[in-house]
Formats: structure tokens, C-alpha cells, sequence
């Protein structure tokens, strides 16, 4: 429960700070959470949960899927969400051998890592990245989302289509990138009795310490020119918590993660919020920047996607 409070106020702080002047919240609603606070069975609003997981937001973050058909009310099992204590990162040695065996390796171990496993639900799935091994770009995202986590591959869902398409425009396939994870479960939402979880909630810096040594260990194997964070989570993972306020102090512009250069952009979510030449054209822009600096072609057509206003 103490995560989804956490959630909840992270949440709020985010609006406050995007300018959001009132949240209406109904009487039932603050009666859960005094409830929840105190640890016993509550009633929440579904509304207000489905409020609270996909707000209006002018920051990039991830879309909430379909909403299940709205009920009345239903009960929250109390400890389902729980603030399940993490333990330090996880140090592993992985074997020699080539990329192949290594990666495999390194699947074994997250995809049975107890502490990844304790997360994820039953019949769902921990998250490893996928691609090329000798993949010359890669993608980092923030977490698996509810499709993720059925199909155990990283953007599968609405984001990774767009993902897969606008890797498409740069000229090459899905297959020749790697696509990997700050995270490698889908961060744990409240539930309510009988329905899948709504939207997606941002990692704790807790969540994304413990799974960091993971994608290290992928940027390791795969070794790739250049790394690419998309939106705010992803970076924050990359670049350090607190090491920035908003997206757009770092996106845009190099950094380094792991002696490689690393670009930040936005999160493809944010186009399907937003899906205006404009915000299209500063994520393709910054798409050009990697093409040039890993020596991919630009022909005319690419150079002026998205120019039209
Ligand atoms: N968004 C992400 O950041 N990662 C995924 O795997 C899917 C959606």
C-alpha cells in the first residue's frame, strides 16, 4: 500500500508542478485512503483510481490502456500492493563465452531472479531487453507495461508500435536495434478485486537501483555505439535521480552512460498523447542526431520528416 500512496503522491506533486491548480477527489474516495493508511479493507472509487493512474500531463509519460468497463465500486485487497523491500543492487558474475552465451546467461538469471519474481503477478512475466547482440543503437525505456508483461518483451504495447515505426523511418528494422528496460517488471499498481490494474505508475528510485545492474550488464554484452533513453525515467535511470527537473534541461544532447555517448528524448507515449508534427518532429530530430553519429544514411525525405506543420 505504501507504494501506491507514493504513487498517488508523486502523482499529485507532478500535476501541482504542471500547473494543475485543483484535483477533485470525492468523499469516498479520501475515506479509502484514510483506510489505507491505517492499513484496513478499503472501498475506492474506480473512477478515481482511473483518474489518478492517466492524468492530463504536458510531461511525456507513459498512456494508461483501454479502461476496463467502470464499475460502481470495488474492494481493494489491503496488502497487495506492498512496499516490498528491495535489497541492495544485485552483483553477479557473468560466465565467459561469447555474446550468445553470455546474454542467455543473463536472461537465466533476471527471468529468475527471486526479487524480480516476487514482483510480477501471477501468469505475468519479468522483462528482459530483446534485439541484436551486435546492435550498433540502444533503445532504453522505462518499464513493461500490461502488454509487456504478457508477452515478457519490451515494447510490444501501442509505445512500442510507434517504437518499432519510427525505428522504421530511420532505415532500419526492429531486429537490428536492441530494445532493453530501466526496468524488468511492470511496476506493482493497486488492485482492485477482479480487475487488471489501469495505466502504469513510474519506478521508485529503489525499483529502478535494484534492476540497474541488469541492463548494465546488457549494455555490457551488446556493446553498442551509441545508447538512447527514452523520456524522463529512463534518463533519470541513466544519468542519476535528482540530476535534472524536466526533460527538456537533457534531451536532446549528449550525455554518457557507461563510457558510450547516450541521447535523451522523449518517450514515444508522448506522441500518442501528442501526436503533432511538432512534438514529432523534436523526437525525429533527435533520431537524426543518432543516425549521424552511428553513420546511417539520411536521404532528403528522412532529413525533412515531420517539417510540415
Ligand atoms: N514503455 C516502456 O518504457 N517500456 C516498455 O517496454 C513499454 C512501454
Amino acid at each position: 500500500m505504501q507504494i501506491a500512496i507514493n504513487a498517488l503522491a508523486s502523482e499529485l506533486r507532478r500535476l501541482k508542478a504542471a500547473g494543475v491548480k485543483h484535483v477533485p477527489v470525492s468523499e469516498a474516495s479520501l475515506s479509502a485512503l484514510r483506510h489505507a493508511v491505517a492499513g484496513r479493507r478499503v472501498e475506492v472509487s474506480v473512477a478515481d483510481r482511473a483518474m489518478v493512474a492517466a492524468p492530463v500531463s504536458p510531461e511525456p509519460s507513459r498512456p494508461a490502456p483501454a479502461s476496463p468497463p467502470l464499475r460502481p465500486a470495488a474492494v481493494v485487497e489491503p496488502r497487495k500492493v506492498t512496499a516490498v523491500q528491495l535489497p541492495s543492487a544485485p552483483a553477479f558474475t557473468l560466465p565467459e563465452g561469447d555474446k550468445a552465451h553470455r546474454w542467455s546467461a543473463l536472461r537465466e538469471l533476471v527471468l529468475n531472479d527471486p526479487h524480480c519474481r516476487a514482483q510480477v503477478r501471477a501468469g505475468k512475466k519479468v522483462v528482459l531487453g530483446v534485439g541484436s547482440l551486435d546492435a550498433k543503437i540502444m533503445f532504453v525505456g522505462e518499464a513493461p507495461g500490461a502488454e509487456e508483461e504478457i508477452q515478457g518483451e519490451p515494447f510490444v504495447g501501442p509505445a512500442g508500435q510507434l517504437l518499432t515505426k519510427m525505428i522504421q523511418g530511420m532505415g532500419v528494422k526492429r531486429g537490428d536495434v536492441y530494445i532493453g528496460n530501466i526496468m524488468n517488471w511492470r511496476p506493482q499498481l493497486p488492485l482492485v478485486a477482479g480487475q487488471e490494474p489501469v495505466g502504469n505508475r513510474p519506478p521508485t528510485e529503489e525499483e529502478m537501483t535494484y534492476c540497474l545492474p541488469f541492463l548494465r550488464a546488457q549494455v555490457d554484452i551488446v556493446n553498442p555505439a551509441i545508447l538512447v533513453a527514452l523520456g524522463k525515467t529512463a534518463a533519470h535511470g541513466l544519468l542519476g535521480f535528482g540530476t535534472f527537473e524536466v526533460l527538456g534541461e537533457v534531451r536532446g544532447k549528449w550525455h554518457e552512460f557507461a563510457r558510450r555517448p547516450l541521447m535523451v528524448t522523449y518517450h514515444p507515449s508522448y506522441i500518442l498523447r501528442n501526436p503533432s508534427n511538432r512534438a514529432k518532429r523534436m523526437i525525429w530530430e533527435d533520431f537524426l542526431q543518432v543516425m549521424t553519429r552511428v553513420g546511417l544514411p539520411i536521404s532528403e525525405k528522412q532529413q525533412a520528416y515531420f517539417l510540415d506543420k
